[in-house]
């Protein structure tokens, strides 16, 4: 390499931006107190201390991504941007996808070394989890932004439904909403065996909440028009299939 070659390389690879950091890409995703948020190996009760908290700060990390697109996408609606609110909405579907598949990590913890890592954790409970809270805020928010929506097209969900191809923006967000709400409660379905098989369904969680309660959780939609409306649509066909068929065997 020639000096002046050299001096550009040196160049190019020092840090411009603020922040802590040998590099950029250390200062920008802020690395060194990112890694730091984890206990250190020292203080650890356990070895698999750090995988308990990798996964759950990485689904903090993801369900804030996955609440902000929500809360953008609610806010794309009320501008009457549909087609802006369903690449959100995309988005965030995937977020709690990836939230969902990785805590399957925790499934390779033994149930018997876990509780050395369960006494760490005090009165901690995920019912506190900020992510999952504001999850649940933001899917009401935009359920409204999307009824309204609804309203000035004036349409009833089955009424969508039966008419989907007409009205193909408002249908694609009605299924990506109830996408949206699926992924919540298969998040709850998978959460739920993860608990079992850590503690068993017969125990009663760090805030007294007994496991099986978990178990009814799964059974609550967080958005139960768009589950009922399905309900609705196969009692509407058969109404009207039993209409036909009385109308093809009246004489007159
Ligand atoms: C071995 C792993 C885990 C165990 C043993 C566990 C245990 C529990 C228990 C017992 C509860 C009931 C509340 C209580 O008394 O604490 C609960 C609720 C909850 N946990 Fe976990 N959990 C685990 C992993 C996770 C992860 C990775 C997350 C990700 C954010 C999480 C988020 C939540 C949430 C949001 C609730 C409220 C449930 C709901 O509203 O349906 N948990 N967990």
């Amino acid at each position: 390499m020639t000096s002046s070659s050299r001096a550009a390389h040196d160049e190019l690879h020092a840090p411009v931006l603020p922040g802590r950091g040998a590099s950029d890409y250390e200062r920008y995703l802020r690395t060194d107190e990112l890694l730091s948020l984890q206990k250190p190996a020292e203080e650890r009760v356990h070895h698999d201390e750090l995988l308990f908290q990798t996964v759950h700060q990485s689904s903090e990390l993801w369900l804030k991504l996955a609440a902000s697109e929500v809360e953008e996408a609610a806010g794309a609606l009320e501008r009457d941007d549909r087609a802006g609110s369903i690449r959100l909405l995309r988005r965030a579907v995937l977020c709690l996808q990836y939230v969902t598949t990785q805590m399957e990590m925790l499934n390779q913890m033994s149930p018997w070394e876990y509780q050395q890592i369960r006494v760490v954790l005090g009165h901690g409970s995920g019912f506190d989890s900020p992510g999952f809270r504001r999850v649940a805020h933001v899917t009401q928010h935009i359920w409204k932004a999307f009824d309204r929506q609804l309203e000035r097209a004036g349409l009833e969900l089955t009424e969508l439904y039966q008419r989907g191809r007409e009205f193909e923006e408002l249908y694609q967000l009605a299924e990506l909403l109830t996408e949206w709400d699926e992924r919540i409660w298969l998040w709850r379905f998978r959460h739920y065996a993860i608990v079992a098989r850590a503690l068993g369904e017969e125990t009663v969680g760090t805030q007294g909440t007994p496991v099986q309660v978990l178990g009814k959780l799964i059974a609550q939609r967080q958005l139960p028009h768009l589950w009922e409306t399905r309900s609705r649509l196969v009692e509407l066909f058969d109404a009207e299939r039993r209409a036909q068929s009385v109308g093809g065997t009246d004489p007159d």
